[in-house]
Order: structure tokens, then sequence, then C-alpha cells
């Protein structure tokens, strides 16, 4: 019998989460259990619960048993794919780390393992963090670093998470522009699962790719979730090897070709593989929720309804209009006023300007001032529009640096989108004409709010000058001017935004405190919409707008009532033309602005949840406060149901102890529940045990397809 290496085993656990970490001898760390909580284990039931997980060994395999590290190795016995995939002029194409030290913090709350290892022969050092939140949320990263004296082509460094056998089903995100964040479900078959995101942007990226138990739901099941926290190109995969059938979920940065050349001394470090389980997918969001939720920088205090002008206006940028529209705006109660884009110079449509960001004269002789002062004085801050990434082949800018757009590097430019190209902020010309820019306007003007757009993918994303691959390198610029703006204007909020919810990894959902979670507003597409997004970001950093009655974008027609009820759910924002609505929509609105205010404090900070569905044509979410004295929900007949009313729902999230008074909110003159000739407590308040509600559940109202209720309870 050959020797056991010595193991050793670390248990971390944190609200109801518990990561048992294996190292044997000086191998790199194994996780043997990511999941439920295990309870207080001793050293004893921790060596007892390693040794007897052994993989047994299967016929016509490798005579050593596989390991699989948090950055799995083909040396170890892997036939997945490696976490480190990379060489040196063709050698050291299968490293093999020892640990060389390892290390556990505290880490300003969360509980912190750090490894550092080495390959004498690869001449790679590695380090690797593993670190579980107080929310239970579990993120990783690697960091290597080439010690040797010749360059190393890495291509790939990827962490690994393990999830058990019963992960038999996929969940993941698809979409596209004006759809983001629809969900996708397929069987987790052997072989490799693998979504690629090649736009640095990623409207058909996934935002979390999960397993679970097969039928797993908002509430039922168990489920284990990664998202890559980066904003340029990702690659994630499920991967589910045989004989063993093991299975874990990967992530990291997709390095294009070159981009992970390692000079001696270079480091490349990952983006933070973030990892969340739960009893349902409700549970799993809400490990981010709670972590985002805690960090200082997390917006607090009221989230304040903007005003929009782009659906408004477009690039009509006439100042009477608009003043107009911000006085209008004020009357119903927005509490901030976004001018869009088409402000800059020669900025007259999209085809144009991007990059020349100085006040266009022609448009706005005495600058933005008219109508700063005026939205300022009529008790509103001001926002403003900026697509700093970008540029247009037709500007100042592009003329003067034509070098400065990203290209292949053969003389060709890649193919145009809404008529702009990248612009290289890796370029350090390039960085501070953009962040000096930037800055001198944020000085001039008292501006609360950037809305940061990024509206083109990136195609051919490469540094003129070297004609080498730029995509990670311009990610990494675009967080350092937008760090450097946040250091010099720490009072600005950001909005990101991508052609709508292009944009909304943790990489930039880290700097910014708002998502343009889509350029719909159709309050039909934003229920998937916002469900999709809702299972990274918690309603406050999700822009929900109400719009004009007929949708820009899908020329569907929708009352106000299903509009506003959407729309609360998330930061209120209005993007309508209020200089052309009718004095009765103005009432409704102020109303529903109203609402927004009165629930705002519970919608922003209680826990989400989903009803599990009694009927597809039917969604439920709903927001209950951590004490569980009150909560609102959201009743949506999406479209006509088989069933007539839809039946019995049971609410989730409320105390069993508790009773409920049970009630419909809604602006006095909204459309309420279809009228029928039964009887319902939707009639009036009714007062209701939690067991009840929780249990045996509650008879949803009669209505009409595209139409919301809004249920509030409170104990
Ligand atoms: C993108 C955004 C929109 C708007 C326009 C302006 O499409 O998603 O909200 O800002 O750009 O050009």
């Amino acid at each position: 019998m050959p020797e056991t290496p010595q193991r050793i085993l670390e248990h971390l656990r944190s609200d109801g989460v518990s990561v048992v970490v294996e190292r044997r001898g000086d191998e790199l760390p194994c996780i043997l259990h990511w999941g439920r909580d295990l309870g207080e284990l001793d050293e004893g039931d921790l060596a007892s619960f390693a040794a007897a997980n052994s993989t047994v060994l299967g016929s016509d395999t490798l005579d050593e048993e596989p390991r699989v590290s948090l950055l799995p190795e083909a040396s170890r016995g892997w036939f997945g794919r490696p976490g480190l995939r990379g060489h040196r002029d063709g050698r050291s194409f299968s490293p093999r780390f020892r640990v060389t030290g390892a290390r556990r913090a505290d880490e300003a709350g969360s509980d912190r393992l750090i490894w550092l290892a080495h390959d004498a022969a690869a001449e790679l050092q590695l380090q690797l963090t593993l670190e579980l939140a107080p929310s239970g949320l579990l993120r990783a990263r690697a960091w290597v670093t080439n010690v040797g004296s010749s360059p190393f082509s890495l291509d790939a460094l990827e962490i690994a998470l393990p999830v058990p056998v019963c992960a038999g089903e996929i969940l993941e995100h698809t979409g596209r522009h004006l759809l983001e964040r629809q969900e996708q479900r397929s069987a987790f078959q052997p072989g490799t699962h693998l979504r690629e995101s090649r736009r640095a942007r990623g409207h058909d990226a996934t935002m979390l790719l999960a397993a679970g138990t097969p039928g797993f739901s908002a509430r039922a099941g168990e489920v284990w979730g990664v998202h890559v926290g980066w904003s340029g190109n990702t690659s994630v995969a499920a991967e589910r090897v045989q004989p063993t059938g093991t299975r874990v979920l990967t992530g990291g940065e997709l390095l294009l070709a070159g981009e992970g050349a390692l000079a001696p001394g270079d480091k490349y470090r990952s983006p933070w593989l973030w990892a969340a389980h739960g009893d349902g997918t409700d549970a799993l969001s809400a490990r981010f929720h709670d972590f985002l939720r805690a960090r200082p920088e997390h917006p607090r205090g009221p989230r304040k309804v903007l005003c929009n002008v782009w659906e408004a206006v477009y690039f009509d940028h006439s100042l009477p209009r608009l003043l107009e529209l911000a006085e209008r705006a004020a009357a119903v109660g927005v509490e901030r006023f976004v001018l869009d884009d088409g402000w800059f110079s020669g900025r007259r449509d999209s085809t144009a300007g991007l990059g020349d960001w100085s006040v266009d004269r022609a448009v706005w002789p005495d600058g933005l001032w008219p109508l700063v002062a005026r939205v300022q004085q009529l008790g509103m801050d001001f926002g403003l529009w900026f697509e700093p990434e970008m540029v247009s082949p037709d500007s100042d800018l592009a003329r003067a640096h034509p070098e400065w757009m990203l290209q292949p590097g053969d003389g060709r430019l890649p193919a145009s989108s809404r008529s702009q190209q990248v612009l290289n902020l890796a370029d350090p010309g390039a960085f501070a004409h953009v962040l000096e820019a930037m800055d001198a306007l944020l000085a001039e003007y008292p501006i609360a709010y950037v809305k940061w757009d990024h509206n083109r993918d990136l195609a051919e994303a490469g540094d003129a000058a070297t004609g080498r691959a730029s995509a990670h390198a311009q990610t990494g610029a675009a967080y350092r001017l937008l760090d450097e703006l946040h250091a010099r204007h720490p009072t600005v909020e950001f909005e990101s935004c991508s052609g709508g919810g292009g944009r909304a990894d943790l990489g930039m959902m880290g700097r910014a405190e708002r998502l343009w979670a889509s350029d719909t507003i159709d309050a039909l597409e934003r229920v998937g919409i916002e469900a999709g997004t809702g299972m990274l970001l918690p309603p406050e950093m999700i822009g929900s707008h109400i719009g004009a009655a007929r949708s820009h974008t899908t020329s569907r027609t929708h009352d106000l009532a299903f509009r506003g009820a959407q729309a609360i759910f998330g930061h209120l924002g209005i993007e309508w033309d209020l200089t052309r609505i009718s004095d009765a929509e103005t009432k409704e609105l102020a109303e529903w602005v109203a609402l927004y205010k009165r629930w705002r404090p519970l919608l922003h900070s209680g826990r989400v949840v989903h009803g599990d569905p009694i009927d597809d044509a039917v969604a439920i979410r709903g927001v209950v406060a951590h004490d569980r004295t009150e909560a609102l929900f959201a009743v949506t007949q999406l479209r006509a149901g088989l069933s007539y009313p839809p039946g019995r729902f049971r609410i989730p999230g409320l105390d069993e102890r508790r009773r409920y008074r049970v009630g419909l909110v809604h602006p006095a003159d909204a459309v309420g529940p279809h009228k029928t000739n039964v009887e319902g407590w939707w009639q009036r308040e009714t007062t209701l045990a939690g067991s009840v509600l929780t249990t045996a559940g509650l008879h949803l109202p009669p209505q009409h397809p595209e139409h919301t209720v809004l249920v509030s309870l409170a104990s």
C-alpha cells in the first residue's frame, strides 16, 4: 500500500453553507464539499470524511486516483479542461504545482484561505485564494507568475468548483439586445457544456451558470451556480468527465491569442469566480444580494426616482422641450433628471461625435447651465450620459488619432457597429483624453449621476501599434478610468449601460450603483429580463422605467397600471415624453411615484422571493422584510392561462407563526382585478395566518392578460 500523504482539512462555514477543503501533502487544494452546512465537525469527523471519500478507481483508467483541485491539473489525473492552460515554447504544457505555503485569515468578515504553490520545472508560481463571505457567497481566484527567464504563453487560468452528482440539470442565461437574460435549461450530460463570450460584453453571455437537482425552482431543489466577475471576454463551463462522472463548474477570462503572454516576471490574475449554493434559486440569489448589500459602497438611502429623457426626445435637444419635460417630471415627484445622448460636440445623431466630450455650443450656446440650473431649482439632481470607451470615426478625436481605434493591426478597422469604433483606453494618451474631458465636466457642472454606456461588441479588438489583441487590456483600462473618476468625484453615482443590459457582471457592478437592465421598457418583456438579472443583483441596482403606453421597442400597448407595477420593483425611473401625456395619466403617474416612495425602503432592503409557478401564464415575485413583518408581491398574468382564475398560490418567505393583513395596493384610479361576480378577499382586506398563506395559499384574483396586481401583507 502506498503511504497516504498527510491530509490538511479546512472547514469553512457561513449562513447555512459549508465548504470542506482537503490538501494532501503538497498537492493543490481540492473541495470535498461545497453546499449545505454540515454542522460542527471536529478534526476526527473531517479526517474520516476525507478518508471515506477517496475516489474508487474504475476499469481501464490511470492507476492513480484522479484529483480535481481548484485549478485542476492533467498531472493529477484530470481529463477535463485543465485550470491552467499554456506552455513555454511548447514545453511545460502540463504543470504540477506543489504547495509551498498556506494561510487562513479573516478578510473583512470573510473566511479566506490562500495557498502559494510553485512548479519548479515549469518555472511558474501560483497563488490561489478561496473566500467564504458571511452571506455564504463563495469566491475564488488564481494568480500566476512567470518566474522563468523565457516567455510563458498562458492560454487560460480558470477556477473549477465541484458539484455533486445529483446536480443533473443546468440553468443558464442567453439573450440579445432588447431581451437579456432569458433562462435556458438542459440536462447535465457527460461532456463539456461551454459558454464563451467573445464580445467583451454579455447580452448573450450567461450571468449565472448553475446546476441543480432536476426540476429545481425558485423555492425547491438544491442548486449551485457560478459567475465570472469580469466585463471582458469570459468563459464558463459545466463539465462532466467520465468515467467517474465528476462534475465541475468552471469559469474565468477568455484570453484572446497572445493576451496571456507572460514575459519573465509578469503576473496574470484571474477575475473572481463567484459561487453560490442554495435550496432553490431564491436562496442562491439571496447570497449575492446580501453580499452586495453588505459592501460599504452599496447604494443606501432612498433610490431616487429618475427621469431619463432618451425615449422622450432622443437626439432632439431643444431647450424649451427639455425644460418643460423637467418641470413635468418634478411635478410627478421625480428626484433626478438625466440628460442622455446628444449633448456633446457633433452629436446630432448616432453616427458622429463620440470621443468629443465637450458640450456642443451649436445646440447649447450657454452650455448645459440653463437646463442644469432649472433642474436644481425644481429640486432634482442632474445626471449626464457618456460613452467613454467609444469613438466615432466621424469625430475630431478620431481625425486627430485614428491610431486610437482598436483594430486587428493589418491596417483594417473592424466592422463598425452603430457607426462607431472602440477607443483604445490602454493607450495612455487616449485614456488621459477621456479622463480629463470627463473630469472637467464633472468639475464644472453639479453632476450627481453618470450613465456610462458601451454600445457595441468588441470585435477584432487589437492595438494599432503592436497589432496585438487588446480586449483584456481594454477591460482593465475601463476599470481604471471608472475607478479614477470615482476617486476624483466620490459622490457621483454611476449607471452601467451597454445597449441596455449588456454589462451586468460583478466586475462592472462592483463599480456602478445601477444597471440599465435592458433597452426594452415593455413591461411584459421586463418580467423575464428582471427575473434573470435579479438572480445576481438586488432590486435597488436594477434600473426599471415607466415608458410610453406603446412600447418603442415592441409596439405593444400596456396600461399604466401594468407598467407602473413592474417598474416599482426595481430602481424606478420614467422614460416617457411627459409633455404629451394626458392630465389623467399625469395624475396616475404621480400616484405610482408616490407608491414607489412609500414602498422603496422595503423593496430595496428585503428578501426577494418568487412563487413557484402554479401556472406558466402567471409570474409571482415579491419582497419580504427581513423580520417578515411586511411584504409586497406582484402577481402578473403574462397571458391568458388555461385556468381562469389561476387558483391558489402559496406565498413564499412569510413567517408561519404570524398573522397578516392581506390587501391589494394600487393607485386610486388604476385598473384593479378583472371585475367578476365572484366575491373575493381582494374586494376588502382580510387577515390570515402565515401558515395558511404559506401552506394552503391564497386564491389569485382574476386578471386580464398583461396585468399585475400588487398584494401587500402586513403583520
Ligand atoms: C443605448 C442605451 C440607451 C440610450 C442610447 C443613447 O442604446 O442603451 O438607453 O442611452 O444608447 O444613444
